[in-house]
């Protein structure tokens, strides 16, 4: 088979809506913009544990902190499906590790704000993970087999993710003056980078129009910020709060809410680390790479021990024979 009719087939399964396995052909640029896209996720949900982690000390009750305690540990679970997807297409997670740690790979802009209040526990939950929803469930139909599986359990997840965040805001929102001018806070912080964390306009976005042609995308940057703020203003009406955008409108004709301009020398500057977190998150990552090296250490001189006692067995075995 020439590689042009590699190429062919391979079309002809993405355009018939058959996934790609790691052991299918697939063009090099694929597999790149796959391992690009997948790693960085999986960056994204460990260092995303890191400010809600912050929080789990401090929640106001048991039953808050067994709730963060949980949500916190799935997106370690997500993180690590999404390394274990993203080493199929053939990049190690020592590799990606080093990515991260070197600042050669991103993660999400959105994990380089401050959790400041409670209340920021509850716009991570209802916003972030609203987002992150919306952004994820398409991927479960996304065309390369194993990270659309890996979606699939994480959005059952996230849902439960984004139903306790609402709840929190819900219950400050209802609360004393106090708890609502709080809410209220964590809405005006967090509103901006949630709406960003679905990248860059799709003019402004080098890989979109490609990852739609590779289904890698089912939705357009713009398409699925767009269904974000359809859908998460009327939830906020709901619980009487304010969404920090005076340009916030209605708009009969398109069907969708008109949204003020982003501010995307804010959401470049984070994005190429000068975000008010940036430093210490990473600094957190590599702290917890280099105080996890005797771990990994102990499991490799383990493995190595009984790889060698298997091999001395069956030497002896084909002795005895
Ligand atoms: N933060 C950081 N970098 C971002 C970004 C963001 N919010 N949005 C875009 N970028 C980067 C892209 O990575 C790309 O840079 P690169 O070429 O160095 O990778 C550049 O900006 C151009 O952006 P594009 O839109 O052209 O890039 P993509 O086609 O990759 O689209 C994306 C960006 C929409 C984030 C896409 O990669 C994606 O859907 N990723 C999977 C979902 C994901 O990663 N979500 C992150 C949050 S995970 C989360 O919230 C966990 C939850 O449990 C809380």
């Amino acid at each position: 088979m020439t590689v042009h009719s590699f190429q062919e087939h391979f079309d002809a399964k993405i355009d018939n809506e058959v996934m790609i396995e790691p052991r299918d052909w697939m063009p090099d640029d694929y597999r790149k913009t796959l391992i690009r896209q997948i790693s960085q996720h999986a960056h994204s949900e460990i260092v995303g544990m890191l400010p809600e982690g912050n929080w789990i000390t401090r929640a106001p009750s048991l039953r808050r902190k067994a709730v963060l305690l949980a949500k916190v540990q799935d997106e370690g679970g997500h993180g690590l499906y999404l390394y274990s997807a993203a080493e199929t297409l053939g990049i190690t997670r020592d590799e990606m590790y080093d990515q991260l740690h070197t600042g050669k790979a991103k993660y999400s802009s959105i994990f380089n704000y401050p959790t400041l209040t409670w209340a920021d526990i509850g716009a991570i939950g209802w916003l972030v993970d609203g987002a992150a929803i919306m952004n994820q469930v398409p991927l479960c139909r996304t065309s390369y087999g194993p990270y659309a599986r890996a979606m699939v359990r994480v959005c059952k997840e996230e849902s439960f993710h984004q139903r306790q965040g609402f709840e929190i805001m819900m219950t400050l929102a209802n609360g004393t003056d106090v708890q609502k001018k709080m809410a209220q806070d964590a809405l005006n912080r967090w509103w901006w980078p949630s709406i960003m964390m679905f990248g860059p306009n799709d003019a402004d976005s080098p890989h979109t129009a490609q990852s739609m042609r590779w289904r890698i995308k089912r939705f357009t940057n713009d398409e699925l910020r767009q269904k974000f703020i359809d859908v998460t203003v009327e939830q906020a009406r709901l619980i009487g709060l304010t969404v920090p955008d005076p340009d916030l409108k209605w708009n009969e004709e398109r069907g969708h809410y008109d949204f003020g301009p982003i501010n995307w020398d804010e959401f470049w500057n984070v994005v190429k680390g000068n975000g008010p977190c940036n430093k210490e998150r990473l600094d957190a990552r590599k702290k917890a790479w280099e105080d996890g090296a005797w771990v990994r250490d102990a499991a490799l001189a383990h493995s190595e021990k009984r790889k060698a006692r298997k091999e001395n067995k069956e030497v002896k075995e084909v002795k005895a024979a």
